[in-house]
């Protein structure tokens, strides 16, 4: 069954993102857009068939013009749908009572330590249901496309074992099938040592390498592999071992690196050859450059920095080093219970130094390079996915000058109307 082509029409600004499929952006090109006005769509089922002016469209598909819906976006931009690389989508609970307890002084390691924090809601996800699981990530993604994302990232590592792993990612992929929002996703077995393992973390290093990390590769429950390397979690050494058992197995490398502490995570990101490193709050200049210098995408998570009332990543210098900044919300009932990339857009303006062309960028064709979805989504251009979102604003600098707004007018996926 053929559905009507789809013509969207006198967008005031079309950013198209243009030729970044290749390489994720860097430096100056991350603030180049390509913007048309008065610009226009085609799109015929889930494609985009050709992305132009008004009037350069309308000539082209003149004798069909009264056979497409038409969309006017007068007065609106229009731009790819935004692509969240790096969230926690699939988990149990919700942990409101330890954001009091931080307000009234407690860390986010101290709760942690006192099994707390990850731990809490490892328990709460062992005992819930795929079902559960599924119908909790549905409410999310709805929030997600709601903020106009189209394509997430969901990681594992709230069970800590292999049954809770497992269901966590294939909630993840029911979530998929059942949801317009895409979900890719990323085994992070190795989110905390369980407390099973507290006196032995080498041995949960062990069982992740050698039990867990070849069922996901053989069950093709995931393509990245991430671990969180943190001083008091998981050491460099052991993240180390565990991206590179993975790599094996055909799992692409990704990290928490250097969240609370510095602890070298850019630089083994960098030696690891990881697809990206992610917060990056204490980087140093060292891993700033090594990760420019291999092209490790910055994975940057504004709501956490936030949210944990902690000193933001430097993603200027970053951008000024030549790393590929993305933007991320890290969506996790911990550190960043959000679903707006908007938000975080407007988080890395303010507290990181990015222009709100750049965070354009970051949160569209370089987060999708970050999870190797960039020849599909990301940019407006002929033979990509009709992933498009449409703002009720008249040019990109509103997107964040008008902040903690929703400007979401539609949102298109696959080519279908699916926010209006
Ligand atoms: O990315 N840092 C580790 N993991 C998550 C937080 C998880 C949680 O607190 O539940 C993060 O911030
Ligand atoms: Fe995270």
């Amino acid at each position: 069954m053929h559905s009507k082509p789809i013509f969207i029409k006198h967008a005031n600004q079309m950013i198209t993102l243009k030729g970044s499929s290749v390489q994720p952006l860097t430096k100056e090109k991350m603030s180049e857009l390509h913007i048309i006005e008065d610009g226009a769509v085609w799109i015929e089922e889930d494609i985009i068939k050709s992305a132009g002016t008004t009037a350069e469209l309308e000539a082209d598909y003149k004798s069909r013009l009264h056979d497409a819906e038409i969309i006017d976006a007068s007065g609106k931009i229009l731009l790819p749908g935004l692509v969240d690389p790096h969230t926690h989508l699939v988990y149990a609970g919700s942990r409101e009572e330890e954001f009091n307890m931080r307000l009234n002084g407690a860390t986010y390691m101290e709760i942690m330590n006192n099994g707390g924090g990850i731990h809490a809601t490892t328990s709460m996800t062992r005992k819930a249901s795929e079902e559960e699981l599924v119908e909790a990530s549905l409410v999310r993604l709805d929030r997600f496309l709601k903020h106009g994302v189209t394509t997430i990232e969901a990681k594992s590592g709230y069970g800590l074992d292999w049954e809770t792993e497992r269901k966590q990612l294939t909630a993840a992929r029911k979530a998929d099938e059942l949801h317009p929002v895409d979900v890719v996703r990323t085994f992070m077995g190795a989110h905390a040592v369980p407390a099973e393992y507290k006196e032995n973390p080498d041995a949960f290093v062990d069982l992740v390498i050698e039990e867990m990390l070849p069922k996901v590769a053989e069950e093709k429950l995931a393509e990245f592999n991430d671990i969180f390397c943190e001083r008091g979690v998981f050491t460099p050494e052991q993240s180390r071992k565990l991206l590179e058992a993975g790599k094996k197995l055909g799992l692409i490398p990704k990290i928490h690196a250097d969240e609370i502490e510095p602890y070298e995570g850019a630089e083994l990101a960098a030696e690891v050859g990881a697809i990206s490193a992610d917060h990056l709050l204490r980087a140093s200049d060292k891993g700033m450059e090594m990760m420019a210098e291999k092209g490790v995408i910055g994975v940057l998570l504004p709501g956490t920095a936030f949210f944990l009332m902690a000193e933001a990543a430097r993603g200027r210098r970053m951008i000024d080093k030549g790393v590929p900044v993305a933007l991320s919300t890290d969506c996790n009932p911990g550190s960043s219970p959000t679903c707006s990339m908007p938000f975080m857009m407007n988080l890395a303006c303010m507290h990181m130094g990015l222009t709100p062309a750049e965070a354009i960028t970051a949160a569209t064709i370089n987060a999708a390079h970050a999870i190797n979805r960039a020849k599909e989504v990301g940019s407006i251009e002929a033979g990509k996915k009709a992933d498009l979102l449409l703002l009720n604003v008249p040019n990109y600098m509103q997107m964040q000058y008008h902040y903690g707004m929703n400007h979401t007018d539609t949102v298109i996926k696959n080519g279908k109307v699916v926010v209006k």
